[in-house]
Order: structure tokens, then C-alpha cells, then sequence
């Protein structure tokens, strides 16, 4: 695809495509600048004016910001589901114009899980996933029968907190429609980035072999814990998709949230108690990041937004680090306290 210009194509961003089609186990894949401009750029070339999308409710704030800002100016409609609903994606699918079917799953920030299988079966829209939570390494949607598995590869894939990228992966032929319309698009990543991302990939086992094992020993420890009302984890039993996170994922991912009893002024408290923990919005490092969805990364929901999907203000985000988990559940407990 045209190495004699940057926008168009560039052999680092290539290995890093490569490297990861070949994890998902798809024809091919397109890198972008971003997860957003991955999303943005997906949709725009798949949708026109008049066009409609079926989005899950539980979706990143900046995806659903373009569904809710851009795609509305454009005349691009979008009906929100529960994605955790069985049957609800089919029920919302409009035959003839339904263009687009966009998942996330996990879901940030509260772990909400949609179904593969059931989105794979669906006929007529391009089924789009946003598996950035997961890695390529613990879910496969394209092996479900989805067109599109998209990530934040900002997240787990680059894994290191320093670089912005995004990718998507799916058959050749879809992609490269989707490429004809990104180079125009212009969310073109950097071959810097697309280093950081290949770099990533190297240690992506090991990482998130770690990450996900610590993860589950954090979600059941504080499970536990007086302070802490709820933990949201797809490695846990009482997680109410259990069965699902079984069949369809290799293990309970490296991001929970906890909600904790004393509401917004206890999450205040921990925030500013914590030591090992670092306070910062992103995830799938190898730092131990915490955040409080409801006023960073989720602020932009209306309060009804906020309480259909979750959101709460006792609500934090904790994505699991390279640290020792007895390191950091000591620094838990002694914020909690
Ligand atoms: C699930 C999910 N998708 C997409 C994005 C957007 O990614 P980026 O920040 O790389 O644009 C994020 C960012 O947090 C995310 O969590």
C-alpha cells in the first residue's frame, strides 16, 4: 500500500500491523494515531448521512461523545443498548440501514461484558469490538465471527504508558476500504509510536500474565474488605457475566473497579493516600494506575448517563500493574484505612 508516503503507508507502522494481525488472527490490520482516531475513522468510512449505528450504553466517554457529537451533526444515528442485555444489539439492528454494530468489551470502567457469539451471529451491519481492555492475548473477536476487533493499543498493547496508537484487524478486503478512507482521515500514527507498540508486543504475554494474576488476587482480597461495597472484575465468581468472561476470555483481564461505601469523599481520601498506586487516567501499563471515572474519563456523562451505565461516585478504576500484589494491596489497605 503505497511506501512512498507516510500517510499512506510506512514499514515500522507495517511490523507493528503485522505483528498485530497475526495476534488476532486476522488477514490484516490498520494502525491509526489513537483509539479515537481508530473509532472516528471506522465509522466515517463505514457511514453515511442517514446512516444508523447500534452502540452499548457502556462505552468509553470519548466513543460515545462522537456517536452523540460529530455523528449527529453528520446526520449519523445512533440508537444505545445495554450491551450486557442478551438479544438487545439484534433487537436495535434496523435491516437496510443499521451500517455499523459497535461493542466494548470489558467495558471501561465498570467491566460490563457483551456476548461474542451473539454479536458474530448477526447479519447485515459491520460488527465493530472495542477489545482494548482485554488485549489481543485474552480475546479474540474476529474468532466470534465480528468484522472488526478494534484497540487502544495506547493501552496494554504498547504497554509502557508512553505512547498513543491505535489498530484495527479483520479481512483483508474490509480493511483495506477502511485504509482508503484513513489516509484521508489523517489520525496517520507515528512510526515511533508504532515502535513503542511492536516493543510492547514482545513482553504482552508476560505482562499481562502477571498484570491479570495480580488483578484477581486484588479483586478478592478487597472483595472482602469493609470499606469496598462492590468490585467489578471478570475473574470473580460473583462478577454477574462469570460464565460468559469463562467461555470467552483467557482470564479476568488487568483492570478492575471498586466502589467504596463511603461514596465521593472516600474516594477523595484514597486517592490522596495512596503510595505505590499512581493517580492518572490511562491503563494497561506497567504502573499501577487508580482513577475516579465519574470526574476524569467519564466526566463528560449526564448524571442519567452516568447511573444507566454504572458510573458511580464511590467508583474507582484501578488498572493492575508489573508491581508485587502484596506491595499493593498493603498500600490499599493502608489508603482504605
Ligand atoms: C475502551 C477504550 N477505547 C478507546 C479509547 C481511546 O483510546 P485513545 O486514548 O488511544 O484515543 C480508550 C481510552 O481510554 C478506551 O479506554
Amino acid at each position: 500500500m503505497g511506501e512512498f508516503y507516510s500517510r499512506y503507508a510506512n514499514p515500522t507502522v507495517r511490523s507493528f500491523e503485522e505483528a498485530v494481525a497475526a495476534l488476532e488472527g486476522a488477514d490484516d490490520s490498520l494502525a491509526f494515531a489513537s483509539g479515537m482516531g481508530a473509532v472516528s475513522a471506522v465509522i466515517l468510512a463505514l457511514c453515511a448521512h442517514g446512516d444508523h449505528i447500534v452502540a452499548q450504553r457502556q462505552l468509553y466517554a470519548g466513543t460515545l461523545a462522537f456517536l452523540q457529537g460529530p455523528c449527529q451533526r453528520f446526520g449519523i444515528e445512533t440508537t444505545l443498548v445495554d450491551g450486557a442485555e442478551p438479544g438487545a444489539f439484534a433487537a436495535a439492528v434496523r435491516p437496510g440501514r443499521t451500517m455499523v454494530v459497535l461493542a466494548e468489551t470489558p467495558s471501561n470502567p465498570r467491566l460490563d461484558l457483551v456476548d461474542l457469539d451473539e454479536l458474530g451471529a448477526l447479519r447485515g451491519p459491520i460488527v465493530v469490538v472495542d477489545s482494548t481492555l482485554a488485549t489481543p492475548l485474552c480475546q479474540r473477536p474476529l474468532d466470534h465471527g465480528a468484522h472488526i476487533s478494534l484497540h487502544s493499543a495506547t493501552k496494554g498493547i504498547a504497554g509502557h504508558n508512553d505512547a498513543t496508537l491505535g489498530v484495527i484487524s479483520g479481512e483483508k478486503e474490509l480493511i483495506d476500504s477502511i485504509w482508503s478512507y484513513a489516509v484521508l482521515h489523517g489520525a496517520t500514527p507515528s512510526p515511533f509510536d508504532a515502535l513503542n507498540g511492536l516493543r510492547g508486543i514482545r513482553t504482552l504475554s508476560v505482562r499481562t500474565t502477571q498484570q491479570a494474576g495480580s488483578a484477581m488476587v486484588l479483586a478478592e482480597v478487597l472483595s472482602d474488605h469493609p470499606a469496598v461495597s462492590a468490585v467489578h472484575y471478570p475473574g470473580l465468581s460473583s462478577h454477574p457475566q462469570a460464565e460468559l468472561a469463562k467461555r470467552q476470555m483467557r482470564n479476568g483481564g488487568t483492570v478492575l473497579s471498586v466502589e467504596l461505601a463511603g461514596g465521593a469523599p472516600a474516594t477523595r481520601r484514597f486517592l490522596s493516600a495512596v503510595r505505590l498506586f499512581r493517580v492518572a487516567t490511562s491503563l494497561g501499563g506497567p504502573e499501577t494506575l487508580v482513577c475516579h471515572p465519574a470526574t476524569t474519563t467519564h466526566a463528560s456523562l449526564t448524571a442519567d448517563e452516568a447511573a444507566l451505565v454504572g458510573v458511580t461516585e464511590g467508583m474507582l478504576r484501578i488498572s493492575v500493574g508489573l508491581e508485587d500484589p502484596s506491595d499493593l494491596l498493603r498500600d490499599a489497605f493502608q489508603a482504605l484505612d
